[in-house]
């Protein structure tokens, strides 16, 4: 009888085991962003190419628009292993502790996506993934985004028309003071919260690279949108460290092959998405478009790289001097 039974519950164990063994590993990937953005899109891409290649071994669940976790809350929740992957943008690792980061939030220290991806695909774009291991993340790929505009419901055109504005930005101290350069008053808020803010009038006005403008609707509460492209916004794919390491192998290889081939896609399309929403909020009819005259850009310029040796100390000075070197900027 004793022999019976432990027959049967080999014969049970042997049942179960494939269905175990094939039960696939679950990638929790969140962000902030909408859907039809450049950042969603490469994380689309990901998740098709990683389940593909590792022949369902791998199930990637993308929640985009902070619907599993906001900014403020999304940083902890990777550390903490309740998420597995983010792509946040550059300028919020500042909380986290690793200022350097916040060297991509420089005004005017990229000219075009060439001179940014000599950064984020060279030594310095490694040695910032590094300083993020200590935290126990690990820095998969940078994604592109694009360079900023301005908007808020009066025209902005030079500094002084910003006296006095309230701008919403994100947690980065070096876009505190860019916006303080301008004689404006900087407001740190979620991403999920700038619609409602800017339409109550909590804050005036905002700055982001048009795909994120229009696909948070902000066209709706904005009656201007200056094209100021004095800055750059971009991400950095990241993964809860000891999740990560403790793949097998194998998917780790896979997945490394599948993120390098959705940042391939997701940094080709970038810069038309932002093109496309900016002709998109062009056409709503909604917000004016202004386009800055050369002494405008100037004036712009002349106050906002103040910024740069304000922020030396707190960025690291060694980190400034290699973006310099890498894309020619001379302040
Ligand atoms: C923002 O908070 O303005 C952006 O960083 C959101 C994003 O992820 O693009």
């Amino acid at each position: 009888m004793k022999f019976a039974k432990w027959m049967l519950g080999i014969a049970v164990l042997a049942l179960l085991a494939p269905a175990q063994a094939q039960q696939p590993i679950v990638i929790k990937f969140s962000h902030v962003v909408a859907v039809d953005t450049p950042k969603h899109k490469g994380a689309d891409r990901f998740k098709q190419l990683a389940e593909e290649r590792s022949k369902g071994r791998v199930k990637v669940e993308i929640y985009p628009n902070s619907s599993l976790f906001k900014d403020g809350e999304e940083m902890e929740a990777l550390q903490l292993g309740s998420v597995h992957m983010l792509a946040p943008s550059l300028a919020k690792f500042g909380p986290l502790g690793v200022r350097d980061f916040e060297v991509f939030d420089l005004p005017y220290v990229f000219d075009n996506y060439e001179e940014l991806h000599k950064v984020t695909h060279g030594p310095v774009g490694a040695t910032l993934f590094r300083k993020l291991e200590p935290k126990g993340i690990v820095g998969l790929a940078y994604w592109d985004n694009g360079f900023k505009v301005m908007s808020a419901n009066r025209s902005i055109r030079s500094p002084a028309d910003y006296k006095g504005l309230k701008m919403r930005i994100q947690s980065s101290k070096v876009l505190g003071d860019e916006i303080k350069a301008l004689g404006a008053i900087p407001q740190v808020m979620a991403f999920s919260e700038v619609y409602q803010g800017l339409q109550t009038g909590v804050v005036d006005g905002t700055e982001n690279p048009p795909s994120n403008f229009y696909t948070q609707k902000m066209h709706e509460v904005q009656k201007f949108l200056a094209v100021t492209n004095h800055g750059y916004l971009g991400y950095a794919v990241i993964a809860n460290k000891k999740f990560w390491d403790g793949l097998p192998p194998d998917i780790r290889a896979t997945l490394g092959g599948a993120m390098k081939d959705a940042t391939v896609y997701a940094n080709d399309i970038a810069k038309k998405e932002n093109d496309d929403a900016l002709e998109a909020v062009r056409k709503s009819g909604k917000t004016q478009i202004v386009s800055l005259t050369a002494e405008e850009k100037a004036a712009m310029r002349k106050a906002l790289v103040t910024v740069h040796k304000e922020n030396e100390s707190r960025v690291g000075k060694e980190t400034i001097a290699a973006v310099y070197q890498a894309t020619g900027f001379k302040p």
